[in-house]
């Protein structure tokens, strides 16, 4: 693929003249880093100011801006009232039920955070504490989040998507003292319950979760009459938050202080507890929105269509648009409930002037065809934003076109739960972009392509993308493992110092950055990471299967599809359609439905070279149905004989 010949879209003169960020802001962050980042940090309210900006000293331990003091919450609620900024609204939350939404101004948001914050603090938790929230896409989800941040707990929120073994194993993980829920979620139209997999989660008598003393549940779909409860642990939210005072006091905490975990998979089957801090974190999340989504607070309209279940939520609905006084909205469910034209009708609705969503879903919207946006009036559209994958150039050019009108830039952001904000993107108002090129590091980012012995590669070939110097909204580890830290993200490159992502890239001859996709045995669907090894434990933990290799292939929708290969047990019979389904089944209980192979492939024998090492490599050339690579370190190059036969 030859960059160079392609289009390339110069931002326009208006948008340039009013955008936020400025080509200058290269230079300066370059020439001082430090001082750049002090400077961001400066955006924040500081209880206690810092005078140090960042500590390297304990590599790969970052510390930034470590004797300054501040509370997240306040930096995101309380001081937009102060301000006088009391009645804008911060969340227009719509519901999946067509008739359902909220709108909730700052003020009022100071109010229900300080309730949730009295009654957490009420029962007794103290700062350091986890709690986990697995909840669908309610107001309360995001109230609870600042609600911890306020009394300085830290937060696990649990995507609510995940099965309860996921739950369960994630609970367990942090030692939650509290797990806040919902009565049930809405799926496509129709509740579904949510509180009865937090009991399934949390099991009773000997076996229940040790650490979980409190279950806080919102009413969501009262789809119940007779939920099951536990007397003594589970309360209504209603009941008990909704009955506190919404009076509270906030105290200030460590930049360092832990916000969050965020749990994420990597290569092995046990996923990463992520850690966040503080004062660099939202240094970074609020940076980042405000020149990367050129924010104009009282004007713009932002939409990020994560779930807070995933890191782009955190960032993108929660701590990057509210510390910046953002007006945003929140939608619960699924794009295609009741209809197709469900997110057209909301930017409509709305004025909705910034989008942000992965291109999984722009590619979805190309297969239901232009004529459903073209229905509607999207003229208050000014920025767009993709994120979680590559994005396909001819999808870029689709967004641009009929989502976008042809007038709105498009920001290709790249980053991961592990760098909590944005690293990669066009400026809007500043850069030229290239359809499919995250462009360059922001200012005060510095990433690198490198080969396996950490030199630079020339322009244009591929390497490993690597991030060598720190930046404040660096995970700070991965809860309760620090070997793993370092050998996950810091081995690679020990030598250097250096943060190894986990991506292939490369700079092309204008010195735009492609990133390729992972390296690793990570797989990326619909923009969600999800390691081989869960997929294949979940596989093998089903009495049938003897063994099992899982790779991601190419998919036209969803980026990755995960296709799966196993061997049965000794006697195990191959019942067809019934075993296949009652494997994608124990994933969806072992994990998450969103980690259901999209194929099974029964066969006799996996291709292993000397050493018992699966090829996966090899098998991703067979679920592509391309030409088998180097076959020459199998013990049997025949088995393809047989693997193809019964994938037919
Ligand atoms: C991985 C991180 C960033 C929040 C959502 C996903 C891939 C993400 C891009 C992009 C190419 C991208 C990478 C990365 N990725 N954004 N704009 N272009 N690849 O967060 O679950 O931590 O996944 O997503 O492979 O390593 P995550």
């Amino acid at each position: 693929m030859s960059s160079n010949a392609q289009t390339v879209f110069p931002p326009s003169a208006d948008f340039a003249a009013q955008a936020n960020a400025t080509a200058a802001m290269y230079e300066r962050a370059e020439a001082d880093p430090q001082e750049f980042w002090a400077e961001q940090a400066r955006r924040l309210d500081w209880d206690t100011p810092f005078t140090q900006v960042l500590d390297w000293s304990n590599a790969p331990f970052a510390s930034w801006f470590a004797d300054g003091k501040l509370n997240v919450a306040v930096n995101c609620v309380d001081r937009h009232v102060t301000a006088g900024k009391g009645d804008r609204v911060a969340i227009h939350w719509v519901g999946e039920p067509i008739d359902d939404h909220r709108d909730i101004t700052y003020s009022q948001l100071k109010d229900e955070v300080s309730r949730a914050a009295n009654y957490l603090a009420g029962i007794g938790l103290q700062a350091g504490d986890r709690v986990a929230i697995y909840m669908p896409m309610v107001p309360e989800a995001i109230i609870s989040m600042l609600a911890c941040a306020r009394l300085g707990l830290t937060h696990s929120v649990v995507f609510a998507g995940f099965s309860s073994a996921a739950l369960r194993s994630r609970v367990d993980d942090a030692e939650a003292k509290v797990v806040i829920t919902t009565d049930g979620q809405y799926r496509r139209g129709a509740p579904a319950p949510l509180k009865a997999q937090v009991d399934e989660a949390l099991g009773s008598g000997a076996d229940a979760a040790p650490s979980v003393e409190k279950v806080i549940v919102v009413r969501r779909t009262n789809h119940d009459p007779e939920l099951p409860w536990v007397d003594g642990r589970d309360v209504w939210w209603e009941d008990t938050v909704g009955e506190a005072s919404p009076e509270h006091q906030p105290e200030a905490f460590d930049a360092e202080h832990p916000l969050f975990l965020l749990y994420t998979s990597g290569t092995t089957g046990k996923p990463k507890g992520i850690v966040h801090t503080s004062g660099g974190y939202l240094t970074q999340a609020s940076y980042t929105f405000h020149n990367v989504f050129d924010h104009k607070e009282g004007r713009d309209v932002f939409w990020c269509g994560a779930d807070i279940g995933w890191v782009t939520g955190h960032s993108y609905l929660v701590y990057g648009p509210l510390s910046n006084g953002a007006t945003e909205v929140i939608y619960e469910g699924t794009p295609n409930s009741p209809d197709e034209h469900r997110h057209f009708q909301v930017i409509e609705k709305y004025g909705v002037t910034t989008y942000y969503i992965a291109p999984t879903l722009i590619r979805t919207f190309m297969k239901w065809g232009r004529e459903i946006p073209a229905a509607h009036d999207l003229s208050s559209l000014r920025l767009l934003g993709s994120v979680g994958e590559p994005i396909n150039p001819e999808a870029w050019r689709w967004y641009h076109e009929v989502i976008g009108g042809g007038r709105c830039p498009i920001v290709d952001t790249w980053w991961q739960t592990e760098t909590g904000g944005i690293m990669v993107s066009p400026l809007p108002g500043v850069t030229a972009c290239k359809p499919g090129s995250a462009m360059r590091p922001l200012p005060g980012i510095s990433a690198n392509v490198v080969d396996d012995n950490g030199v630079p590669v020339a322009d244009g070939e591929q390497g490993y993308l690597v991030l060598d110097q720190p930046w404040p909204g660096m995970l700070r580890g991965i809860w309760g493992d620090e070997q793993r830290f370092k050998d996950t993200y810091w081995s690679r490159f020990a030598e250097q110092g250096w943060y190894f992502a986990g991506d292939g890239a490369r700079y092309d001859e204008d010195g735009a950055l492609w990133v390729l996709g992972r390296v690793d045995d990570v797989m990326n669907v619909s923009g969600h990471r999800i390691s081989t090894a869960e997929v294949e434990s979940a596989l093998v933990s089903h009495s049938a299967v003897a063994e099992a290799a899982v790779i991601g292939a190419a998919d036209e929708t969803t980026g990755q599809g995960i296709v799966a290969f196993v061997i049965l047990m000794e006697g195990a019979a191959d019942t067809g359609e019934e075993l296949i389904k009652a494997l994608r089944d124990q994933v969806a209980v072992d994990i998450s439905p969103i980690a259901k192979p999209r194929e099974i492939n029964v066969v006799p024998e996996l291709p292993k070279t000397r050493s018992g090492k699966i090829m996966r490599r090899l098998l991703k050339d067979v679920a592509e149905g391309r030409e088998l690579g180097d076959t020459s370190t199998l013990v049997d190059p025949s088995v393809f004989e047989a693997i193809r036969a019964r994938r037919g």
